[in-house]
C-alpha cells in the first residue's frame, strides 16, 4: 500500500502499523512546531510516515527508532534514517524534539495480538505502560530547551499522563485535539521546566 501526505510518499509493508488519524494529527502538529534545523527523534516510527513528512517539509534532521524490525526496514525504505531499539535505551545524545505516537490502547493479556503489530497497539492494562516507561527516561535525551510531542487518547487517561509529565518536571499543554468515533485524540507538548 502507498500513501501520499504533505509532499511525502510512503510505502507500507506487512507487519507495520498502517498510518491512521493519530499519525496524521501528530505529523501536522510536528510541522507546526518545527521552526528550523532542529534535531528530532521519532520513537515508534512505524512506516516512517511522520518522519518522512518532516523531512519533506522542513530543514530538520530526523531519526526514527522502532522495536519492530519490519518497521525499521520500512522506514529506511521510505528514505528516513532508522534504528532498531526499545524506546530510548540505545540513545546517548540529546534532541531538540522527541516525537512519539505510542501504543496506547488498554489491553488485557488475553487481548494481545500475535506478531509484531501487537507492539503498535498494546499499551498494557491501562494504556499507559509504554508511555510511562518512555517518559521516565526522556529528560536525559532532551537538549536544554527540548520538547516532547506525544499523541495520547481519551482511552488511556489523559489526566494521569499529564500528571506524570508534571511530576517528572515538564510543563504540559494540549497542542491540538480531534474527536473520532470512540475516542478523543490529543497531542501533548511537554517542555522541560527550567
Ligand atoms: C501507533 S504505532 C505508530 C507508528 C507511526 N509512528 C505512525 O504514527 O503511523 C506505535 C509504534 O511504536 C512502536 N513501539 C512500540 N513499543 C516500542 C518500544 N518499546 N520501543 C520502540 N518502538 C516501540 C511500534 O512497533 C509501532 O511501530
Amino acid at each position: 500500500m502507498r500513501i501520499q501526505y504533505k509532499k511525502a510518499t510512503i510505502n507500507i509493508s506487512e507487519y507495520v502499523y498502517e498510518p491512521s488519524e493519530d499519525s496524521f494529527l501528530l505529523a501536522d502538529a510536528a510541522l507546526s512546531n518545527i521552526k528550523g534545523s532542529e534535531h528530532i527523534l521519532e520513537i515508534g516510527c512505524g512506516s516512517g510516515i511522520i518522519s518522512a513528512v518532516i523531512q519533506a517539509n522542513t530543514k530538520a534532521t530526523v531519526t526514527g527508532i522502532d522495536i519492530n524490525p519490519h518497521a525499521v526496514k520500512c522506514t529506511k525504505e521510505n528514505g528516513v534514517e532508522a534504528i532498531r531499539g526499545d524506546l530510548l535505551s540505545c540513545i546517548k545524545g540529546r534532541f531538540d524534539l522527541i516525537i512519539f505516537n505510542p501504543p496506547y490502547l488498554p489491553t488485557q493479556v488475553w487481548e494481545r495480538q500475535k506478531g509484531w503489530l501487537n507492539a503498535a497497539l498494546d499499551g498494557g492494562i491501562d494504556g499507559r505502560q509504554v508511555i510511562f516507561r518512555f517518559l521516565k527516561d526522556s529528560q536525559r535525551c532532551l537538549a536544554k530547551s527540548g520538547k516532547i510531542l506525544m499523541l495520547v487518547s481519551s482511552l488511556s487517561g489523559v489526566d494521569e499522563i499529564k500528571s506524570n509529565m508534571m511530576d517528572l518536571g515538564y510543563s504540559v499543554e494540549e497542542e491540538r485535539h480531534a474527536k473520532y468515533m470512540y475516542e478523543q485524540l490529543i497531542v501533548l507538548i511537554a517542555s522541560k521546566r527550567t
